[in-house]
């Protein structure tokens, strides 16, 4: 058994039965826009500065500056933290984007080397790097469909995406990896991720008439009692908080 990750979200952890499992994979769903890089940098900092639990941020899509400077406008300085090593950013942007390269011409030199090898273990070789240098103990891993977006092929968008949340899983920290959704309806296709991780948390915005409402569910969490309820939540100069008590379109 797994003991419990504070997750520094106001409201979340109640939604969780007191925490996130440590060690395991958590999925962060969501539109665009909906808080997800928010959500996971408030976790990384919280896990910092009130857990004293060091951080890695992976980013596959945003810059180092632009992380920096979002984050910075709810005072949450990675920068001084990755000065005072408690904190590593690792901008794999740029790698992915080579990776896919090189699987590319392998596949046209030897269909032996193809999948599992290339891209997901050297970002994975990297991560495990940091994680032993900084005594980390929590990851995030922004986001997953920036990864799966450059390959073509269903089978190698699986393939990445297996590799990446079993290697995460190995690592013996908590990960939270953000995904994107497509679309949005009453009735979804689960996404093939979903299966492999331990938790799923949800985040969208709903429409009500001329009401929008931002909302999050904990859909997934092996092994703990969860609160499976819609609930909402605000995203403000503090950063998400989620309001587990709350109707969801009442009256705040
Ligand atoms: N101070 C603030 N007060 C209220 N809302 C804010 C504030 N700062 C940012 N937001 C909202 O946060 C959202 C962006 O958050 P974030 O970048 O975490 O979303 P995301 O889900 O990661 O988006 P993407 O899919 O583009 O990566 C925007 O909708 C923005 O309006
Ligand atoms: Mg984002």
């Amino acid at each position: 058994m797994s003991s419990k990750v504070a997750t520094g979200i106001p409201g979340l952890d109640e939604l969780v039965d007191g925490g996130l499992p440590s060690e395991r994979v958590i999925l962060i769903v969501g539109g665009p826009g909906t808080g997800k890089t928010i959500l996971c940098g408030q976790f990384l900092y919280k896990g910092i500065y009130e857990n004293q639990e060091n951080g890695v941020f992976v980013s596959l899509d945003e810059s180092r500056d632009h992380f920096f400077t979002e984050m910075k406008k709810f005072g949450w300085d990675f920068k001084k933290a990755e000065e005072d090593r408690k904190f590593a950013f690792i901008d794999a942007t740029r790698m992915s984007r080579v990776a896919m390269l090189k699987e590319k011409l392998y596949k046209e030199e030897s269909r032996s080397l193809r999948g599992k090898h290339l891209p997901v273990d050297r970002l994975i070789e990297d991560i495990q790097a940091k994680i032993s240098a900084l005594n980390a103990k929590r990851v995030v891993v922004d986001t997953l469909a920036a990864l799966t977006h450059r390959f073509l092929e269903p089978v190698e968008k699986r393939n990445a995406t297996v590799d990446l949340i079993e290697s995460l899983a190995d690592l013996g920290v908590i990960s939270l990896v953000t995904t994107e959704l497509g679309y949005l309806g009453l009735e979804r296709h689960a996404l093939e991720e979903e299966f492999l991780v331990h938790g799923v948390i949800m985040m969208q915005t709903l429409f009500s008439g001329a009401t929008t409402t931002r909302a999050i569910q904990v859909e997934k969490m092996r092994e703990a009692k969860v609160n499976p309820s819609l609930v909402p939540y605000s995203i403000g100069q503090n950063g998400i908080e989620i309001f587990p008590n709350m109707p969801l379109f009442g009256n705040k």
